[in-house]
Order: C-alpha cells, then structure tokens, then sequence
C-alpha cells in the first residue's frame, strides 16, 4: 500500500484540495486499492472544519468528490504511516519537518518540485484565485502518479 499525506498551512484551501484530485486520479486509474491519499495542516487553527467553500466549489465544478473531508493537524505518527508528506510550499516543508523531527528525509518534499513549476502552490486563502490553484494542484498529482507508477 502506498500512502500520500498532502500538507498545508489550514488544511482547508490547498491540501484538500489535492487529496481530492489525486484520490480522484487514483480511482479514475482503478488504483483505489493500492494508493491511499490524506491530507493535514502544520496548524491547528482550522481543525474539525471541512474545507473552504471556494475549494468545495471549485471541486464540485470538476465533479470531483469532497465527501468526509475536515482538517485535522499534522502527528509525529504521520511520519511513519506515509511514503510520500508533500508540502504545499517551501514553508509548509519547512514547518513538516521540524514537526516530524526529520530535516533531510527525501519522502517530505514540496510539491511542484515535482514539475517544471518547482514553485510554492499560491494559497487561494490569500489571493482568492482558486482557479490558479486548481490548475496547478492537477499538473502536481498527475506528476505524483506518474513518479509513483514508475518506481
Ligand atoms: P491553506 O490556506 O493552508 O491552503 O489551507 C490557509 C487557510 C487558512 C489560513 C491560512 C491559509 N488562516 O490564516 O487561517
């Protein structure tokens, strides 16, 4: 089995938002029973809540599937129970691994590096762009599959 942890800031705009996708890609792929995909925050601030609704609309557009989401914070457990903890952004990372205690672990990595982007995911929280978000968090999980399915 094969676990993927997406991590952000609130746990609410971006990370949601590419547990959707990926788990989405996963199932399109009939691969629901090999890749399991969670998502976590680095902050405790939004913990209980379900997703942003510009996320929850912006996935309901691409009819994709939101259901039994609600933010929950990053454990020292994660560590263990995932082979891939991908952050958001730089500072995501940064902040993942300082709470997992692993400051070099190649499975904690920040997401568009694994693309030509190799950029931070702009967070919709601050520029409502969730558009701009969307489009990227889909070049990012098509590129995690395929790094997934080819090793
Ligand atoms: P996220 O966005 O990390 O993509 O979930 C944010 C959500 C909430 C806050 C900041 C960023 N906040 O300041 O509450």
């Amino acid at each position: 089995m094969i676990r993927v942890l997406f991590v952000c800031l609130g746990n609410i705009c971006r990370s949601p938002m590419a547990e959707a996708v990926m788990r989405d890609l996963v199932e399109k792929r009939g691969l629901s029973a090999e890749i399991k995909v969670d998502s976590a925050a680095t902050s405790s601030w939004h913990i209980g809540e379900p997703p942003h609704k510009g996320t929850m609309a912006k996935l309901k557009e691409y009819n994709i599937s939101i259901s039994g989401m609600k933010a929950r914070q990053l454990t020292v457990a994660d560590f263990e129970a995932f082979g891939y903890i991908i952050g958001m952004d730089a500072s995501n990372v940064r902040n993942t691994r300082d709470m997992l205690g692993q400051p070099d672990h190649p499975k904690i990595f920040r997401f568009l590096d694994l693309t030509p982007h190799e950029k931070d995911v702009p967070d919709p929280w601050y520029t409502d762009d969730f558009q701009e978000t969307y489009d990227l968090v889909v070049e990012g999980c098509e590129a995690l599959l395929e790094k997934i399915l080819n090793k």
